[in-house]
């Protein structure tokens, strides 16, 4: 954590995301908070609680606006603030155009290889552009009287660091895309790439989690722009600024698995199992948003061949799906989710008996403390992902084994695999190895797990958030000495 308690030059550090990190809605009459699903959220709220700062985001909640102030603001942690969430209000034609059309629609498929078509709606660009604007009016605001460093997160705002750099030119500005960046054949396709690169090549730094994205990424600058491109040092230059684009692996923070275990998981694996109808059986947890670059009906056809393949572990364990409900107003997420209701009941119908079903479905909401209990108490986790940025998913659960005990089975499509060599490394387009995957997290010695699972603990132990945040607030410094520069506490 020292690593991250870093300032530049006294500047103030304002992130941008479009996802607020928590949310106030109304439950029986009663204000509660939860915290959403999602790898951005869970990473960047311990940062945020180390270095303090504002969060500019979207009020999702039906109660946010119940507890903020007049322009907005709230402290964040509920429980014990120690930052500010300043809400931007988005109307429902807004959400539409720039959340569940540009953002979900079009740059979601766009960025992942998936085969699912990107929508391009001219109405729906429109309101992204206005909604950047309506964002960079927030985040002058939040930036007047002062330096301040504006750190843009992911494919919301593409187009926020241009509309910030032209009316304050003195802002040190810079993104982080979590997800991943397609070649120049795919993203050039966009109507709007131009634009959309030219809005990115705003900042000051921008960062990846992998060196194939940042290669990608200047690939189709180069085709699409006029500018000046240095392979060595991986800048661009147009119209005056400079955009340095690195990779910056991000991660969790391990100790965070502590807290949320406790002392009495165990009593609250024992409450699960017993809700859940798991009996003492073996687990193989998988835990998403139900969206379709994670590969969950994969992994369930998984299921089924393994059962075909050994029908010996008939009884002996069920595979159990958390799945968060995303986007569903996005036809293809009702579309997935009901794929996966309907896969899990045939699945349950063809191997299951009366007591026992192999495939258990939650979908809905958990919170971390849940989560947590359910990696803990698992022979197996599966990271299916078809492409994925980094996928948190994989680190959270080897955080949360300091048994040594544990077998992760991961798409080798994620940026995680590239860290987690000692994971079981999989194609999830490759039914029978997804199927020997899991059968290995259900039969691997204890030695070996061990081995494993202490070389991902290190690793992640050791590459950390505050590393991540570290890292890359360092390599803004270094990038524009004149006018900051970062400072160890
Ligand atoms: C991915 C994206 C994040 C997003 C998260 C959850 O991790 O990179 O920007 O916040 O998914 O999705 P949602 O649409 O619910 O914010």
């Amino acid at each position: 954590q020292e690593v991250a308690r870093t300032r530049l030059g006294g500047a103030k550090l304002i992130v941008v995301a479009n996802r607020e990190p928590y949310i106030h809605r109304y439950k029986d009459g009663e204000v509660e908070w939860i915290r959403p699903a999602g790898g951005l959220t869970t990473a960047l709220d311990p940062v945020m609680q180390a270095c303090g700062g504002v969060w500019v985001a979207h009020g999702s909640g039906d109660a946010d606006r119940a507890v903020t102030d007049a322009s907005g603001r709230v402290g964040v942690p509920p429980d014990d603030p120690n930052y500010v969430l300043r809400r931007v209000w988005l109307s429902k034609d807004d959400e539409e155009g720039y959340y569940y059309g540009t953002a979900n629609s079009m740059l979601w498929p766009l960025c992942h290889q998936v085969f699912a078509r990107p929508v391009f709606d001219q109405i729906h660009w429109e309101t992204y552009r206005k909604v950047n604007e309506t964002f960079a009016e927030a985040v002058l605001e939040e930036a007047q009287g002062g330096p301040a460093l504006v750190f843009v997160q992911d494919y919301h705002f593409a187009l926020l660091p241009r509309l910030l750099k032209a009316a304050r030119p003195d802002l040190v500005v810079a993104q982080f895309w979590h997800i991943p960046w397609p070649g120049p054949e795919k993203f050039l396709v966009c109507p709007w790439a131009r634009e959309l690169l030219d809005g990115m090549l705003g900042n000051d730094l921008f960062g990846f989690h992998t060196q194939n994205d940042c290669n990608n990424f200047l690939e189709c600058v180069d085709r699409a722009l006029e500018c000046r491109i240095d392979r060595e040092r991986f800048a661009v230059q147009r119209s005056g600024q400079v955009t340095t684009v690195r990779p910056f692996p991000i991660s969790v923070d391990p100790e965070l698995a502590q807290e949320y275990l406790g002392d009495d998981w165990e009593d609250r694996a024992n409450a699960m199992r017993k809700k859940h109808r798991l009996g003492d059986r073996a687990l193989i947890v998988g835990v998403d948003r139900v969206d379709y670059t994670k590969g969950i009906p994969e992994r369930l056809q998984a299921v089924d061949r393994l059962l075909q393949k050994h029908p010996e572990l008939k009884g002996q364990f069920h595979f159990l799906q958390v799945g968060a409900p995303s986007r569903t107003h996005i036809p293809a997420y009702r579309d997935l989710t009901e794929e996966v209701n309907m896969l899990a009941e045939r699945i349950n119908w063809e191997h299951g008996t009366e007591d026992w079903q192999p495939v258990v479905f939650l979908n809905e909401h958990h919170g971390p403390d849940d989560i947590f209990v359910l990696y803990r108490a698992s022979a197996g986790c599966v990271v299916s992902s078809l492409h994925d940025g980094m996928n948190l998913v994989a680190k959270e659960f080897v955080t949360a084994r300091d048994d040594d005990r544990g077998v992760l089975v991961l798409s080798q499509f994620t940026g995680a695999a590239r860290e987690l060599p000692d994971a079981v490394i999989v194609n999830p387009f490759d039914v029978e190895e997804m199927a020997d995957g899991l059968y290995a997290s259900l039969t691997m010695p204890a030695q070996e797990q061990e081995r494993r699972m202490r070389r991902m603990r290190a690793q992640v132990d050791d590459h950390n958030i505050y590393r991540w945040a570290g890292v890359l607030l360092s390599a803004i410094g270094k990038l524009i000495p004149d006018t900051s520069e970062v400072l160890p506490t």
